[in-house]
């Protein structure tokens, strides 16, 4: 406390001033749901509450404040939740102190109903008034239990970060979805699309740099539309010019970026690629669909012919790119023929790996209103294993291609299983265990020896 306030201390003491020595020396914990963004949030949610004096611990029993940081993009999200909350409540019921605050996605949808299935709650925030948490904690703490959901935001948030990793960052490039994909929910819950200003990436990227990191993950619901809401002068900034700048920032060394919209993934985004040293050679395309009948009712906007011919395109112009892609099995109305040319689509591709989802029906989205064409449960299950099975095949057959190459990975530390055993990441973002240690953070070059459907272990050269 500044001498300042001392000095007027016999004046009315603002509620800051009341309420912050409480807080400060307590503990937070932070259970993240969902997505890339999501977990950003979550770094955000915790530089705030550090910056109001908290300490991060790492159980519930050791917390006086959890945070649930929620996700609404399918239905098991939800349930984990509710689950979640009926735990917490056992630990409220036996320390009364402890505050619960609940944010994210499923908090901005279903607002109404976690405050009536989990009147314990103190909190309920959405996804455009983090920066209000704080502020809703000291609310509770004097009022009562408290909502506060806001639309949209006035702009993107500035709000530092408080990253667990000390070498690698995400940066959130733009927030919302200017799209309509019919199974989609995160256009309701994340409003419209609002980039930030190059300058302002930029300054983040380099201070990064300058605290130690030497990769960032550019972050954004669909990447190709960045700038298309700035006005820099009667210019409008592009992503590829983006991602120009931000792989030219000294000492960066890798760019990596999610997600783009295959129908606005272009010729100039991959040349950006390719021609920026430190952007890695991996491009995340989500298919959804091979189907050009369910692409069309899912709104993506392109057929399986254009995806394909994105893919070599984007193959052509940056040789060696590795291909993640998101798939829904059992889209309201997906036939037998339709789920075969998914498959069509999976083996013309060759997808290093795949994130496969069965459809889960969003109340709000426009295919929730297709229930005459929802498509067995059963039926989607086994579509489901015929799908993993064979992109499993294909992952495996692409990690066994590489075997006996040399790779530049980015040591993480020591593996999970075993502390002898190193773990790296590729520029093709795949996962390669070698024996020996190289610290955290620190580049080395590998030679690929054996391959795993979902991993490669190396040898360090
Ligand atoms: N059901 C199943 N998967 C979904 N996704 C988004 N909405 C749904 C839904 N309702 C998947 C998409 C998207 C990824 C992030 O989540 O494949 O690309
Ligand atoms: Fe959802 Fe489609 Fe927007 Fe991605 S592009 S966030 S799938 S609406």
């Amino acid at each position: 406390m500044t001498s300042e306030t001392n000095t007027v201390a016999v004046a009315l003491p603002t509620r800051r001033e009341r309420r912050r020595p409480t807080r400060k020396g307590k503990t937070y914990f932070i259970r993240t749901f969902g997505c890339q963004m999501n977990e950003h949030d979550s770094e955000r949610i915790a530089g705030l509450l550090e910056a109001d004096g908290m300490t991060a611990v790492g159980s519930v029993g050791a917390a006086d404040l959890v945070v649930l940081n929620t996700c609404a993009i399918r239905e098991n999200a939800d349930n984990r939740l509710y689950g979640n909350l009926g735990h917490l409540k056992a630990d409220k019921d036996e320390r009364p102190a402890l505050q619960i605050a609940v944010g994210g996605c499923l908090a901005q949808k279903d607002r109404n109903v976690v405050r009536d299935r989990a009147p314990w709650v103190d909190v309920v925030f959405g996804t455009h008034n983090i920066d209000r948490l704080v502020s809703l904690l000291d609310q509770a703490d004097e009022w009562g239990p408290v909502t506060e959901i806001l639309e949209e935001s006035a702009a993107v948030p500035e709000l530092p970060a408080k990253r667990d990793d000390p070498h690698r960052a995400w940066v959130t490039i733009m927030i919302g979805c200017n799209n309509s994909c019919t199974f989609c929910i995160v256009p309701a819950l994340r409003g419209a699309e609002m980039s930030r200003r190059p300058s302002d990436v930029l300054s983040e990227v380099r201070r990064l740099v300058a605290d130690g990191v030497v990769e960032v993950t550019l972050l954004g619901q669909n990447v190709n539309s960045y700038g298309r809401d700035l006005d820099l002068g009667g210019r409008k900034p592009l992503f590829a010019d983006l991602l120009r700048q931000v792989g030219s920032v000294d000492g960066l060394e890798r760019v990596f970026y999610t997600s783009p919209h295959p129908k606005d993934f272009n010729r100039d985004v991959a040349e950006a690629m390719a021609e920026t040293r430190a952007v890695c050679e991996h491009l995340h395309l989500p298919l959804q669909s091979g189907s050009d009948r369910i692409l069309a009712a899912m709104h993506r906007g392109y057929n399986a012919e254009r995806f394909l011919g994105k893919v070599e395109m984007a193959r052509e112009v940056y040789p060696g790119i590795a291909l993640t892609t998101d798939i829904i099995v059992g889209f309201p109305g997906e036939t037998d023929d339709d789920f075969q040319a998914t498959l069509d689509v999976v083996a013309a591709a060759r997808f290093d790996s795949a994130f496969t989802f069965i459809y889960s029906s969003r109340p709000g989205t426009a295919a929730a209103d297709m229930v005459d064409e929802f498509v067995d449960p059963g039926v989607v299950r086994e579509r489901y294993l015929k799908l993993t099975e064979l992109q499993d095949e294909i992952a495996f057959e692409k990690n066994q291609a590489v075997v006996g190459q040399s790779l530049q990975l980015l040591s993480s530390g020591p593996s999970r299983k075993d502390e002898a055993v190193t773990s790296g990441r590729s520029r093709t973002n795949k996962t390669v265990n070698v024996a020996g240690t190289v610290p955290a953070g620190q580049l080395f070059d590998a030679v690929v020896t054996v391959a795993h459907p979902h991993h490669l272990t190396g040898r360090l050269v």
